[in-house]
């Protein structure tokens, strides 16, 4: 999904500032420097996020995982650790195939996510996973993208750019890749509501959904560009040799919207933004 690893490595600073606020939220629930059996992060990434997390928790083994299999290769190379075993394996397999692919014997004393969970439609078949791979009284912390003005402003510039011809039935494509890129903000309530029936209904109980709003400043536009690109979903849709140019036309569209008559190639970015926590622990019967 992510063409370039190296890339995304050296530009995830949003990430890594996500993910420190869901590991304080998780040494806050368990208390400080605590010590696990098993933990599972899913949709790892480069796995420079997964060897943040070990310096606050202390575990016997990680299995971070990733769909996609140059972010293993890269993380396998570039961010290792003795307790981390890396897999490429998607969240939204049956589990039998999940199992087998991560090689899972022992279930999971904590299962967490960092910024993976806007790219899964299916949350049914995730939550159903994430109860299979935990171990009764488990817990599981997830952060993602809930929305951002961002997706809407990339939505204007797809559907009314020369680059429409390539986003016919653009709601359609999103929904089933990138469920976050909406016009508009989803109906909060609705979406806690229904989520927390969701992972009721696999066994979990003591479920909190929280979405807050924040905004990330980026020292250099071209910093948030690299991250951002890295993870553009509607390059999908552009032929191969034309994703440069559409990158460049992309973006200069967003810089010109947000930083009106920048004057240098150092000009700043906010980034602005609704992101969802979610806490859940495995029924213990
Ligand atoms: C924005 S990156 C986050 C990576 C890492 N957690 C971090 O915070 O830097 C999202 C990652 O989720 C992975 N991903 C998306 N859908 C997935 C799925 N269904 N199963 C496993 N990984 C998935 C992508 O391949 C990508 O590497």
């Amino acid at each position: 999904m992510i063409p370039n690893p190296k890339q995304y490595n050296d530009c995830n600073e949003l990430q890594r500032y996500e993910a420190a606020k869901l590991f304080s939220i998780i040494t806050q629930v368990v208390g400080p420097s605590p010590k696990f059996g098993i933990v599972v992060d899913i949709g790892c990434g480069t796995g420079n996020v997964t060897l943040d997390f070990l310096q606050l928790v202390k575990c016997d083994q990680l299995i971070a995982f990733d769909k996609s299999e140059f972010m293993i290769e890269f993380a396998t190379e570039n961010n290792k650790s003795s307790e981390i075993n890396y897999k490429v394996a998607d969240i939204r397999d049956d589990f039998q195939k999940l199992k087998f692919d991560l090689n899972i014997v022992e279930r999971a004393d904590l299962v967490f996510s960092v910024y993976c969970f806007h790219w899964v439609v299916d949350k049914s078949k995730a939550f159903h996973n994430i109860s299979q791979l935990l171990k009764p009284g488990g817990k599981c912390f997830l952060i993602f993208i809930y929305w951002s003005d961002l997706f809407a402003y990339q939505r204007q510039f797809v559907l009314n750019s020369k680059w429409s011809e390539y986003f016919e039935n653009l709601d359609e494509k999103m929904s089933s890749l990138a469920p976050a890129y909406t016009a508009v903000l989803p109906d909060i309530d609705h979406t806690r509501k229904k989520w927390t029936q969701l992972l009721e209904s696999f066994g979990f109980e003591k479920c909190k959904i929280t979405v807050e709003e924040d905004v990330h400043f980026f020292k250099e536009f071209n910093v948030f560009m690299y991250d951002f690109q890295s993870v553009c979903p509607f390059i999908y849709y552009i032929p191969t040799a034309k994703r440069d140019e559409f990158m460049i036309d992309q973006f200069n569209y967003i810089r010109n919207i947000y930083n009106t008559g920048f004057k240098d190639e150092k000009d700043s970015y906010e980034f602005r933004y609704n992101y969802c926590v979610i806490q859940a622990e495995k029924c213990e019967h």
